[in-house]
């Protein structure tokens, strides 16, 4: 049968993947950066599953202002990084795995999450910019990806209770899918960050730390933090925190099983205009 096992949560800043590409992390500006994740790359190098679930946001290069989906669910073969304005990355085509999938579309949408399906669609930094901090520079990516995305850019956007329903859900889909497989679920974006208007820049550091323990100790009262706290002490692209809870949803001490330990936990102020966290949680055998 298949199993959720693991769960990573990591900001994706785009200035993360331009130091991987053009073999800046070593750079003093970096450097503590990368020494960070490296425990994080350690974990990922000797826990590599057979598929990630990677929980993201489309930042208008996928998904314009004409169709703006709630959840939508990577269905193809594979996706294609996105030009984002400089062209795309120099990384690996993202292969999905539509046979789980289609499972994972099948089975949360009986249990009535609208996820709007998508095929032939490209993923910008918010998928491959995770992928490139767990895994450096490999030919081909190590392990399949089915991508998620959450609309987290206009209003209205997904609660925090739908965001750790939804990862509970998806946890019993996989459950259900009759091949052993391996898959791990991340949450991506975050911490707080603000890249517009008068409070650009805005950065909460007792905030952000305060997040994660919520996360990994009472992730159903977090669940209940409405967005205008996560614009008001995040910033407004700290709202993105709240797709970390999807992930969260999927470990088994929320399907009665026992509490998630802790392999991993990395905070860094500032990449860009970003604090960035990451955090690597794995289920009990
Ligand atoms: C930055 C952070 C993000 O989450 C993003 O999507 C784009 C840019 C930044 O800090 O530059
Ligand atoms: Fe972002």
């Amino acid at each position: 049968m298949a199993r959720i096992t693991a769960s990573a949560y990591m900001s994706h800043v785009p200035l993360i993947g331009v130091a991987v590409d053009k073999g800046l992390t070593g750079d003093e500006y970096f450097k503590p950066l990368f020494d960070g994740f490296e425990p994080g790359r350690e974990w990922a190098a000797a826990n590599v599953p057979d598929v990630v679930v990677l929980v993201f946001n489309d930042h208008a290069n996928a998904f314009g202002l004409d169709i703006v989906p709630t959840f939508a669910l990577g269905m193809s073969e594979t996706f294609e990084p996105a030009d984002e304005g400089w062209g795309a990355r120099p990384v690996p085509t993202v292969e999905g795995h539509p046979a789980l999938a289609a499972h994972i579309a099948h089975s949360v949408i009986r249990e009535d999450f609208d996820l709007t399906l998508v095929n032939n669609i490209p993923v910008d930094h918010g998928c491959t910019v995770p992928l490139s901090v767990m895994y450096g520079q490999p030919e081909a990516w190590p392990c399949k990806v089915i991508p998620l995305f959450v609309n987290v850019v206009q209003y209205p956007i997904p609660s925090g209770k739908r965001c750790l329903e939804l990862g509970k859900a998806i946890r019993r889909a996989v459950d259900g899918f009759d091949e052993d497989l391996n898959v791990h679920i991340w949450g991506t974006g975050g911490m707080s960050h603000q890249l517009q208007g008068q409070r650009a820049g805005l950065i909460n550091q007792p905030w952000d730390k305060e997040f994660f323990e919520r996360m990994i100790n009472d992730p159903e009262d977090l669940a209940t933090m409405e967005h205008v706290e996560y614009v008001r002490e995040g910033g407004s692209e700290g709202i993105e925190l709240v797709m970390w809870l999807v992930a969260r949803g999927a470990m088994s001490d929320l399907a009665g099983g026992h509490p998630p330990s802790e392999e991993h936990r990395h905070y860094h102020v500032p990449a860009s205009n970003t604090a960035v966290g990451q955090l690597i949680l794995e289920d009990p055998n």
